[in-house]
C-alpha cells in the first residue's frame, strides 16, 4: 500500500470545498454592502476559516497527488502554484478579517477578489490536468468549438512533411506518439517500469520485465500489447490520460510489424492498403504517387517540331487532350544518329518512348540522356551494350526500363541503380548475373525485375 497515492487521491473530492466555502464568503462580502453590515460578519468569518482551512488541505493532498506522476509537467506547474497561492490568500483573508492582521477594509476586499480569481484559473488546469484540454468544449456546439479551435480527435498532433519520400516512420510518426501519451511517465526523469521511451536506446533496452519491442511481431511486443489492452485492465497503458487512437495503435503495429526500424523513410517499402487508407484520412499523406506525367506540366511542342519528328521515322501522340506529354514511338528501322536527334525538338515533352527492335545503337542512349522527363523506355532487342546504358543514369524520372534482349551484363546495373524512380526493369535474355540480380533486389526491394524464363535450362 501506498499511503501517499491513497491520501493524494482524495485531493478531486477535497478540492470542491474551498471553493464553495471561498464562493460563500465572498458573496456575503458583496451582500452586506448593499445591506446590513454586521449581521453577516460573523458568517463570513467563519466561512473563511473554512475555506482557509479546507484550501491548505486540499493543496496538501494536491501534493501528493502529483507525485504519482504522469501529468502534463506545463499544466501540473501552473494548477499546483496557483493552488498553493489560493490557500495562502484565503488564509491572509481570514486573518485580515479576524483583526490578526490590522488594517483598513481594502485589503480583506482585494484578497477576496484575488482568491475567487485564481480559483477560477486553478480549477481550470486542473480540469485540463484530469479531462484533457478540450475537455469543457468537446460537446459544445461547432461555432463554441471552432472559437476554441477544439481538436477533440485526441489524435496526437503531427507535423508531416509534405512529400511522402521524406517521410520518416519513427522520427514522424511513431515518436510523436510515444511523446505525447507514453513520456509523461517512461522518460529518463520518470521511468515508469524501469522503461524510458523517449529515446531509441530506452525503447530497445526495455523495462523490469525486460524487452518490450520484438521487431517485426507487434503482439510479442509490450509496447504494442499493453496498449490494445482492455482499458480496465491494470497493466492497460497509458494508466492516466488520453488512450491510444485506433489510427496511432495502427500505425504502432505497423511499424513493429514493418522490422521497427528507426531510420526507415514512409515509402522505403510498399504499404498496405489499409495503411495507405489511413496516412490519407488521418494525416492527410497521400502515398500513392502519381506517376511524373501527372504532376507536372509542359507545354504544347509546336507543329514545326513534330514535323520534323516525324520525317525522321517517329510517330508521337499527346498522352491526352489536355496533357501535352508525348508518347512517342520509331517505326523506321535504322535511322541516322542526326535523324535521332530531331527528338531533342520536343526534349521536354516526350515521356514515354518505344524503340523496340529499331537498331538503337550506344551513342543515341546518350542522346536519350537529355529527355528529362521521360519516364518510360522501351529499348529491348537492340544491339546496346554497358557502355550505352551508363548515360541513362541521368534520367531522373525514368520507372519503366525495358532492357530485354540486349548485350548489357552486370557492369549495366551500377547505372540503373543509380535511377532512383525505377520500379519496373526488364532484363530477360540479357548477360546480366542471376547474383548481380539478387543483389539490386536485396538493395531496391520494391523494384520489380523481370528476369524472364530461363530458357538455357531447360535443354
Ligand atoms: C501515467 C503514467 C504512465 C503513462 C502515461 C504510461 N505508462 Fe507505461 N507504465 C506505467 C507504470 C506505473 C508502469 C509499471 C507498472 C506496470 O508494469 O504496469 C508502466 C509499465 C509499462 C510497461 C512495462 C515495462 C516493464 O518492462 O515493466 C510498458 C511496455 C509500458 N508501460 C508502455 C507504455 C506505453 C506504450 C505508454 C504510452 C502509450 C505508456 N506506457 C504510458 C505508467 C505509465
Amino acid at each position: 500500500m501506498n499511503i501517499e497515492i491513497f491520501l493524494g487521491r482524495f485531493h478531486p473530492l477535497i478540492v470542491h470545498l474551498p471553493i464553495g466555502f471561498i464562493l460563500l464568503a465572498f458573496l456575503m462580502m458583496l451582500w452586506s454592502k448593499k445591506s446590513d453590515k454586521g449581521s453577516f460578519n460573523q458568517a463570513i468569518r467563519f466561512a473563511l476559516l473554512l475555506g482557509a482551512v479546507s484550501a491548505v488541505l486540499a493543496a496538501f493532498l494536491g501534493w501528493l497527488l502529483a507525485a504519482d506522476g504522469g501529468y502534463d509537467e506545463n499544466t501540473l506547474f501552473w494548477h499546483r502554484w496557483l493552488g498553493v497561492g489560493v490557500a495562502i490568500l484565503t488564509t491572509i483573508a481570514w486573518l485580515l478579517h479576524t483583526g490578526i492582521i490590522q488594517s483598513n477594509p481594502w485589503p480583506l476586499s482585494a484578497a477576496l477578489w484575488g482568491s475567487v480569481l485564481l480559483i477560477a484559473f486553478t480549477g481550470h488546469f486542473g480540469g485540463v490536468l484530469t479531462h484533457g484540454s478540450n475537455y469543457l468544449v468537446q460537446y459544445a456546439p461547432t461555432f463554441v468549438q471552432q472559437m476554441f479551435s477544439a481538436d477533440n480527435s485526441g489524435e496526437t498532433e503531427i507535423l508531416l512533411p509534405s512529400q511522402p519520400d521524406s517521410i520518416a516512420v519513427f522520427q514522424h510518426l511513431i515518436e510523436p506518439i510515444l511523446n505525447s501519451k507514453c513520456a509523461g511517465c517512461h522518460s529518463e526523469t520518470k521511468k515508469k517500469g524501469g522503461l524510458v521511451l523517449t529515446s531509441q536506446e530506452g525503447i530497445l533496452e526495455g523495462g523490469e520485465e525486460g524487452e518490450v519491442l520484438v521487431a517485426g511481431n507487434a503482439y510479442k511486443s509490450a509496447l504494442f500489447e499493453r496498449v490494445i489492452l482492455p482499458k480496465n485492465s491494470k497493466k492497460f497503458m497509458p494508466p492516466k490520460g488520453e488512450p491510444l487512437t485506433f489510427a496511432e495503435i495502427k500505425l504502432l503495429e505497423w511499424w513493429i510489424d514493418a522490422g521497427a526500424s528507426f531510420d526507415e523513410q514512409l515509402t522505403a517499402n510498399p504499404l498496405p492498403h489499409d495503411m495507405k487508407a489511413l496516412l490519407l484520412r488521418n494525416f492527410q499523406v497521400d502515398v500513392s504517387r502519381k506517376p511524373h506525367y501527372e504532376r507536372v506540366q509542359v507545354t504544347q511542342a509546336s507543329e514545326a517540331a513534330l514535323d520534323k519528328l516525324s520525317a525522321a521515322g517517329f510517330k508521337a501522340i499527346s498522352l491526352s487532350a489536355d496533357n501535352h506529354f508525348l508518347e512517342v514511338k520509331l517505326v523506321e528501322s535504322s535511322i541516322s544518329l542526326d535523324q535521332f536527334k530531331s527528338l531533342l525538338e520536343v526534349q521536354e515533352q516526350v515521356t514515354w518512348l518505344d524503340l523496340a527492335g529499331k537498331g538503337i545503337t550506344d551513342p543515341m542512349l546518350q542522346v536519350i540522356a537529355r529527355l528529362p522527363n521521360l519516364t518510360r523506355l522501351k529499348i529491348e532487342q537492340n544491339a546496346i551494350t554497358d557502355k550505352g546504358v551508363q548515360a541513362l543514369e541521368k534520367l531522373s524520372h525514368l520507372e519503366y526500363l525495358n532492357l530485354y534482349a540486349t548485350e548489357i551484363t552486370d557492369k549495366s546495373l551500377a547505372s540503373i541503380k543509380e535511377i532512383k524512380t525505377l520500379t519496373h526493369l526488364y532484363l530477360w535474355q540479357t548477360h546480366v548475373s542471376e547474383e548481380a540480380i539478387d543483389a539490386l533486389s536485396q538493395e531496391r526491394p520494391a523494384l520489380v525485375i523481370d528476369k524472364g524464363f530461363e530458357f538455357n535450362n531447360i535443354n
